[in-house]
């Protein structure tokens, strides 16, 4: 009997551990909507046209002048509706020579790269006890995978621009910043727990939550 009950258990968490398959051909997203749900509301099918489905923008290169030299044009159900319920994103990468986009995690997608134009060095880390780094240079045209929930990064490694288009197993993959989450939340984590977690002086703590 226990062992049945398990065996239901882990067949539940299975099936709940990744968006949902959709039950209709579509449920564009609502702008408008009356109830909260695991996602958003459908909009009403006969009120859907083509334009719920579409966006455009992605060949216009994104604004790297800033500290860490790359930008991000996110396209997921909050710039298609027509993607609510789908298991689908994408965004487009831009980097400036040497740029990167710093460690983070997509806490509900994996994440599928390809260069178009440029040299990345990309990688991710394993979880716990091994930490190892996973790490590659890409060129143009070159394909790269980082699994749901691992820590990873992108650095161009060119004195070029670099521009790359990466797909998402989620409508909304969510994005946690390492640094912003670590140093930048609101309100702050005390620099007691951080200064014993990062095992440095309150006062270095201190600099990285003002920069954050
Ligand atoms: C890019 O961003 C920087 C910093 O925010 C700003 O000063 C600059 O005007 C922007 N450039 C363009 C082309 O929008």
């Amino acid at each position: 009997m226990l062992f049945f009950s398990l065996a239901i258990l882990t067949i539940s968490s299975l099936a709940f551990a990744y968006e949902p398959s959709p039950l209709q051909d579509f449920c564009v997203a609502d702008s408008k909507p009356s109830a909260r749900v695991n996602g958003l509301a459908c909009k009403d099918p006969k009120m859907v046209e083509a334009n719920d489905f579409f966006f455009s923008g992605l060949h216009m290169a994104g604004n790297t002048s800033n500290a860490v030299g790359s930008s991000i044009k996110p396209v997921n159900a909050a710039q298609i509706p027509g993607l609510n319920t789908l298991g689908v994103a994408m965004v487009r990468l831009d980097f400036a020579p040497w740029g990167i986009n710093p460690p983070h995690t997509h806490p509900r997608a994996s994440e599928i790269l390809t260069v178009l134009e440029g040299t990345l060095e990309v990688g991710f880390v394993t979880s716990n006890p091994e930490n190892r780094l996973i790490t590659k240079v890409l060129n143009k045209g070159d394909v790269f995978v980082f699994p749901v929930g691992l820590v990873h990064f992108q650095r161009n490694v060119g004195n070029c621009n670099a521009v790359a288009i990466a797909a998402f197993s989620s409508q909304n993959p969510g994005l946690m910043g390492v640094a912003s989450a670590v140093f930048g939340s609101n309100p702050p984590i005390s620099s007691d727990v951080l200064s014993k977690a990062f095992q440095v002086d309150k006062k270095i703590v201190e600099q990285l939550q003002w920069k954050f």
